[in-house]
């Protein structure tokens, strides 16, 4: 299996040897309609992949790798509810949480679609209920804060959406997120806040993991003591596939949310996780959303690979990571409402292809996934965008950008258009030796001064990026772009033949952690580590103030 994914992506060199040959700028002047050919949409998104180190004979290589590595089949399985999440024998269905259909959705044999509306109605109720102010606090007066306390997968998205959906949010309605075990995130969180008009969401899918519980009882003290032990049942609610333990925290039964071991913890926002943001954008709001992921879904299922965006996307990856050796991506939203869209993109791509193992636990005979790492345009442009388009690495790069804004600010948002157009342009052309000369003897330079500077005013260009282009950044469209990249993700898991849905890379840190803390505490002996870890131990211990 590995040393067939190997000739496979080695095919991929002899397409990189031609193109090297021919840089974009060459192939945009011979070429008008490569925009045309090298775009491809799904509902209202545009992508825009023309700036790429590609023609169409590679593209051709890249669908034949898709296919041959059975992106299609490991795609139905997908959806058939069979277990590919093999070293946790799981399922991956997260897509029934936002099935609009009306089919039955099996895993393991039972439909799980009457749980997912049951569910589903809970959330409306409830988030009905905490916005139009009939669900109360301890006291009597209804909810102005509610703060989401989770991890990873129960924070990123969450706290993503609701950032992303600021223009459907109320100013007297607002959601916070707190995940660190840092004492700082949850005390600057409250402070400012009112006791008596906050409620805390517990999102844990496991309701284990450590940062969250030393939060969630951090936070329950914290209510305590403002408004008594039996204030706690009205100020928490919890969304967990663990109802137990919801139960012995001390949540009323009609305020736990379930979920199930089928949703990966970077694939729950769809799930109860969503809550905090159907409580913010509304309940219709949080549907929309749902819907448009399911059209994504539709979308990827249903349209043939060289068409397909999640394919494209991925294989664009692949080619760039295997072929190319280009070990980091950049995404970057034109749009400061997703600000948080990158860094949930991390958890999302980085948990699920950072591996280096294959299905059947052999090594990886060739690179996985890359590092996903970006900020919101135009601040990166003032920040790393030097080394894009001037640094010794190549960095393929998606942009991304509404048409339209949600505000009414000329000349704001042409300017934002103008600057990413303006970016993908720039990494794609460069600016060669004869154009730097011709401009700096433009500005009056002498010969000596050109030569000298010259070195420093090149761009080499031929730099790929994807554009994504839609027409507002709407509930619908969050959803749609957000599961392009999950699909993105899962099609290139296939041809890398990795587990895409397990994460036990973070396990052995955790362990440590754990095994450390009586250390740090000072109960138990600074004995048993590695020199550095025991040196650092020694002078913590000489540094800190004793409470
Ligand atoms: O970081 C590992 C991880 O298991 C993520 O996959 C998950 O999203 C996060 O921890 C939080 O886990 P939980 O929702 O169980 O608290």
């Amino acid at each position: 299996m590995a040393s067939t994914r190997k000739s496979l992506l080695n095919t991929m060199m002899k397409h990189r040897k031609r193109l090297e040959a021919v840089p974009m700028r060459v192939q945009f002047a011979l070429d008008p309609n490569r925009f045309r050919r090298f775009s491809a949409s799904a509902g209202d998104i545009l992508l825009d992949y023309s700036k790429n180190r590609i023609d169409e004979k590679a593209m051709e290589a890249l669908f034949d790798i898709a296919r041959a590595a059975d992106v299609e089949g490991r795609r139905k399985a997908m959806w058939a509810g069979k277990h590919i999440n093999v070293s946790e024998n799981r399922a991956v269905m997260h897509m029934a949480l936002r099935y609009q259909g009306d089919r039955p959705v099996k895993v393991d044999g039972r439909d799980v679609m009457p749980e997912v509306r049951e569910v589903l109605a809970h959330i409306k109720l409830f988030a009905g209920q905490v916005r139009d102010g009939t669900v109360k606090g301890a006291t009597g007066e209804s909810f102005t804060d509610i703060v989401n306390i989770g991890i990873g997968g129960s924070d990123l998205g969450p706290a993503m959406a609701t950032l992303a959906l600021a223009p459907y949010t109320r100013p007297d309605l607002r959601a916070h997120y707190v995940s660190n075990v840092d004492g700082a995130h949850l005390h600057d969180t409250l402070k400012g806040l009112d006791p008596k008009r906050t409620m805390f969401i517990i999102a844990s899918k496991t309701f284990t993991t450590d940062e969250t519980m030393t939060n969630a009882h951090s936070a329950r003290g914290w209510i305590a003591r403002a408004l008594g032990d039996a204030a706690v049942r009205d100020h928490f609610a919890a969304v967990s596939t663990n109802l137990k333990a919801c139960d012995d925290f001390g949540i009323r039964p009609d305020r736990i949310f379930g979920f199930w071991d089928w949703v990966g913890g970077r694939y729950s926002v769809w799930s109860a996780i969503g809550l905090p943001v159907a409580i913010a954008v509304g309940f219709d709001n949080f549907a929309a959303f749902l819907k448009g992921a399911y059209e994504m879904d539709q979308h990827f299922l249903k349209t043939r690979l060289d068409r397909n965006l999640p394919v494209i996307m991925g294989m664009l990856g692949v080619w760039y990571r295997n072929a190319w050796g280009f070990a980091t991506h950049a995404v970057l939203p034109y749009d400061q409402r997703l600000s948080r869209f990158t860094a949930y993109l991390q958890q999302q791509d980085m948990e699920s292809n950072g591996k280096s193992v294959t299905l059947e636990g052999k090594p990886l005979a060739y690179d996985s996934g890359p590092v996903v790492w970006g900020e919101p345009g135009t601040v990166g442009q003032h920040s790393f965008y030097q080394l894009i388009h001037q640094g010794t690495s190549v960095i393929p790069c998606d942009f991304l950008i509404a048409a339209n804004p949600h505000e009414h600010m000329p000349p704001h948002h042409d300017k934002l258009v103008a600057n990413v157009l303006a970016q993908s342009e720039a990494l794609m052309l460069g600016k060669t030796k004869d154009e730097v000369v011709a401009e700096l003897k433009a500005q009056g330079l002498d010969k000596e001064q050109i030569k000298a500077l010259t070195p420093h005013k090149l761009f080499p260009g031929n730099r790929p990026s994807n554009t994504l282009m839609y027409p507002k950044l709407t509930p619908e469209m969050l959803g749609s772009l957000v599961a392009l990249y999950e699909h993105k993700v899962f099609v290139q898991g296939v041809v890398w033949d990795v587990d895409s849905f397990d994460q036990w890379g973070v396990e052995l840190g955790k362990q440590l952690a754990k095994a450390l803390l009586p250390k740090v505490q000072g109960t138990a002996r600074n004995e048993g580590n590695d020199a550095s870890t025991k040196g650092l131990l020694a002078h913590y211990r000489s540094l800190k103030v004793s409470e």
